[in-house]
């Protein structure tokens, strides 16, 4: 080990006072067909809207074989369906508060209005119906949806709402694209049980929840049983803290595709990638026939991706239909564009440039449109960094360029401790100078001990003008 990296994690372990879990590894069966959330299709209007109904309601789910829990779902008892939708769409969402107390739905990677974002100021009463409407205009990612309840996130996402939201546009790419088959969605979820099977909610330690036991797509022990020559698989980091280093257990090289807000520009070989909570990455891997081999999470170099862990058996059928080649090319992705302004974020052990979240403060306002290099300086240990509305890239770690993988368009970012991360940042146009998005550690106890803060985007000249109070502390529906 490097002196630096020996001194920054023993300065971490005295921090944190250590908290490795042990992994999973080699306690698997993996007797379990891996769970595919099923595709909602939506009603469509004669408007042409595309109509997701969804209901938040609890339910009894038995995540580990045999012994069922109580959990909560969207449209079941646990997860939620996956959600899809083309670029150009307008989409019309009915969520319906179906638990005993109040929350959200936010679309984490959706650029759409500020009031349509299901942040702490979009509280959906029990009993309560949310309606938020928009038009789907990003680039195909794979983007996902989960409740945001201030202060409450940490609890609402572990007990199991969340779920994919896909984002479909027209670029031609030969990528593996049918969904379940040969494109396949992995939720990646720690968990701990109690003795019964219930979820453990111990939230106790400094980042929160770090489970010994993995699900994936809600399932224990999965296998998935690959019948083509390549498989897409679209991994998110659904965990409340954990940070997964996914590779397979033989060591095989994959490729990398598309980061959280879309294809990168071209495939990445790779043979292990570091996932931090909310980021997503579009892997394509080439299975030969009748072979067995695991997907894994490796031991990492901080106390949020201790352990090793087995994540899902891939079993290749005996044949295997050919795939596409990969392509060369992905996407074109835009030149960065000149930043109009640099802004400091100094991320704290639960707060960000000295303060916690406030929800009548507006910390900072935006031009619709600019572009803005955001620079976090962790003076901790491990974070990481969501802007909501978004899409960015990573311009440098510590002064380095990221690695290629990271390189493409992004929302969410790991922030190892004692780093700084420069941002490029590019907003979009939907204008409120009253109802903020949000930027926050993902790390879910994080953002619900305050190290969230919140912007709004305004028009171009009337910065100075907005107010940086909130009268109402948001308003439920
Ligand atoms: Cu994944 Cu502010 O959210
Ligand atoms: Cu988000
Ligand atoms: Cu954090």
């Amino acid at each position: 080990m490097r002196r630096r990296s020996f001194l920054a994690l023993a300065a971490l372990l005295t921090l944190t006072g250590c908290e490795g879990v042990q992994g999973n590894a080699g306690t698997l069966a993996f007797t379990t067909p891996l769970h595919i959330p099923p595709v909602l299709d939506p009603v469509a209007g004669a408007d042409g809207v595309k109509r997701f109904p969804l209901r938040l309601q609890e339910g009894r789910t038995e995540l580990l074989p045999g012994k069922p829990a109580a959990t909560w779902g969207i449209n079941g008892g646990h997860l939620g369906p996956t959600l899809r939708a083309k670029r150009g769409d307008r989409v019309a969402m009915a969520v319906t508060n179906g638990l005993g107390e109040a929350g959200t739905l936010h679309w984490h990677g959706m650029r759409l209005p500020a009031a349509m974002d299901g942040g702490p100021h979009q509280m959906i009463r029990p009993g309560g119906t949310w309606n938020p409407e928009w038009t789907v205009d990003q680039p195909a990612a794979s983007t996902w949806y989960h409740p945001h309840p201030h202060g409450q996130t940490a609890r609402h996402v572990y007990r199991g709402l969340a779920g994919m939201f896909l984002v479909d546009d027209d670029t031609p790419v030969a990528l593996p694209s049918e969904y379940g088959v040969d494109d396949i969605p992995l939720i990646v979820q720690d968990k701990k049980f109690t003795s019964t099977g219930q979820l453990d909610e111990d939230f106790g330690g400094t980042f929160g929840l770090l489970g010994d036991q993995i699900l994936v797509n809600g399932t224990y022990g999965p296998f998935f049983r690959p019948t083509t020559s390549r498989v897409r698989l679209r991994v998110l980091n659904g965990s409340n803290a954990h940070v997964y280093t996914v590779g397979f257990a033989d060591d095989r090289e994959f490729h990398v595709v598309a980061s959280d807000a879309g294809l990168l520009a071209k495939p990445v070989a790779l043979k292990r990638f570091k996932i931090s909570p909310g980021e997503r990455a579009e892997v394509v891997v080439a299975f030969q026939p009748g072979e067995q081999v695991l997907l894994k999470s490796f031991n990492g170099d901080s106390d949020i991706e201790s352990g090793d862990f087995d994540l899902v058996k891939f079993t290749a059928a005996a044949t295997l239909r050919p795939s596409p080649e990969l392509p060369s090319a992905l996407a074109a992705l835009a030149p960065l564009k000149q930043a109009s302004r640099t802004r400091t974020f100094r991320l704290g052990g639960s707060n960000i440039n000295g303060r916690n979240m406030d929800m009548t403060r507006i910390d900072e306002v935006v031009p619709a449109g600019a572009h803005e290099i955001w620079e976090l300086d962790n003076v901790t240990y491990a974070h990481n960094f969501h802007i909501h509305e978004v899409a960015f890239r990573v311009l440098d770690v510590d002064g380095h360029q990221p690695p290629e993988h990271l390189r493409g368009p992004k929302d969410t970012v790991y922030v190892p401790g004692k780093t700084k991360v420069r941002l490029a940042v590019e907003f979009g146009h939907h204008t409120d100078p009253k109802t903020p998005y949000m930027y926050h550690c993902h790390i879910l106890k994080h953002e619900d001990q305050g190290m969230m803060g919140q912007f709004v985007i305004v028009d171009p000249g009337t910065e100075n003008g907005t107010p940086r109070t909130l009268s109402m502390p948001g308003h439920g529906h």
